[in-house]
């Protein structure tokens, strides 16, 4: 990050969330150069306290006029908080950080992931400084994509660089913290209720999830795919620049509380060795590899004592192992990859969107 920045007012709106209690630590962490931090949430959270930088923050509700004076705003919410005030949030001057779906697939809004397509924050800046630029406020709006296709394109990159990626099958494997806290929650007490020969009672998922795989993750649409399958493949498409590429996933939410996995089958249109391969990976910004079978090595959410590698969990990183070739079609291989789906999925982009926009402004 530019060093000597002029500190703002920060907003983050849905503080009391899943994504919104990883930004606030992220922030601080990564020395984000912020004046004040305006924690917002619902009427049910109203004056609930937020702790940043060893002080206790009250939160506020939305309302008219919330954010005149705010310099940037994360918004992680929901689709419908911003609909209704991500424009708003722009108009009043703020730049707006969407994690929500809502402008992801908006041809007028860049996707981002940092590391893979980050470039394409100089251009919208110089849009955004021009006297009457085309977009007007909209011009100060950026997304951040679904959680499980941040990961996803982290990988695929140096991968589609390397050898051009033709077609990708993804199958994830998708933690409870990536339906929000009251999914967490969920799993929590469906778990010690199991034990005290409680019935499980689902109200945030579809069935019960303790013990239990579910391969359902948002609504089931046209042709028998979930929105959240419909996702992977639209938005990876547009990260990465390739229209074309041929994607198809399936998406379970399995019982863990953080990270999600995904099992990726590549097909690509040039030959490449592994070795070439794990190559690439590796010196990508932000993929780390874990990969030795012969130690037990690939990536996981958890580790304990005695594991030789780090779990993905709490971590900035997207861990990629098991890379080997897929040996029944050309040009084919199989890989596994880990990440945290509140960081790299969802708040730590938030916040390296942030600060490649600063290098910018
Ligand atoms: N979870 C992930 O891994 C992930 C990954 C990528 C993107 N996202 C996106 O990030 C957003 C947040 O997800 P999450 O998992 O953190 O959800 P969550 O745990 O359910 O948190 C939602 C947050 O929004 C707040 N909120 C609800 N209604 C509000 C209102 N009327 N005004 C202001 N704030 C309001 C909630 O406040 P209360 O506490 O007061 O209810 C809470 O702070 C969603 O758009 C989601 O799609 C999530």
């Amino acid at each position: 990050m530019k060093q000597n920045l002029r500190p703002m007012r920060i907003a983050v709106v849905g503080a009391t969330g899943a994504v919104g209690k990883e930004m606030l630590p992220i922030l601080e962490a990564r020395g984000f150069p912020v004046a004040q931090l305006v924690p917002f949430a619902s009427a049910r959270s109203e004056g609930k306290v937020v702790s940043f930088r060893g002080h206790a923050i009250r939160c506020q509700v939305l309302k008219p006029g919330c954010f005149q004076g705010i310099d940037m705003a994360f918004f992680d919410a929901s689709d419908a908080i911003s609909k209704e005030w991500a424009l708003k949030a722009a108009e009043a001057g703020a730049w707006v950080i969407d994690n929500s779906a809502t402008y992801r697939m908006d041809p007028d809004v860049p996707l981002l992931v940092p590391e893979v397509n980050g470039s394409l924050l100089k251009k919208r800046v110089a849009e955004a400084k021009k006297p009457k630029n085309k977009l007007g406020a909209k011009v100060r709006i950026l997304a951040g994509p679904n959680c499980t296709t941040a990961q996803l394109v982290m990988v695929l990159k140096p991968i589609d660089k390397l050898a051009s990626i033709t077609r990708i099958v993804v199958s994830t494997y998708q933690s409870v913290s990536g339906a929000g806290a009251a999914a967490m929650d969920e799993l929590a007490a469906q778990t010690v209720g199991m034990f005290n020969q409680k019935k499980p009672q689902p109200k945030v998922l579809a069935h019960q999830i303790a013990f239990n795989c579910i391969p359902h993750i948002g609504g089931f649409k046209e042709g028998g795919y979930t929105s959240e399958e419909i996702k992977v493949a639209q938005e990876s498409r547009k990260i990465l620049g390739l229209p074309k590429l041929k994607v198809t996933c399936t998406a379970v939410r399995v019982p863990t509380f953080s990270c999600h996995a995904e099992s990726v089958n590549i097909q690509t249109k040039k030959k490449f060795k592994i070795a070439a391969v794990r190559k690439a990976l590796a010196a990508f910004p932000g993929v780390i590899v874990q990969d030795d079978p012969s130690k037990n090595i690939y990536p996981m959410n958890q580790t304990s004592e005695g594991d030789l590698v780090e779990s993905a969990t709490g971590r900035d990183a997207v861990y990629v192992g098991r890379i080997r070739e897929d040996d029944s079609v050309p040009n084919g291989m199989n890989l596994w990859i880990v990440s945290d789906n509140l960081r790299k999925g969802a708040a730590l982009n938030a916040v390296q969107i942030g600060e490649a926009l600063l290098e910018h402004l």
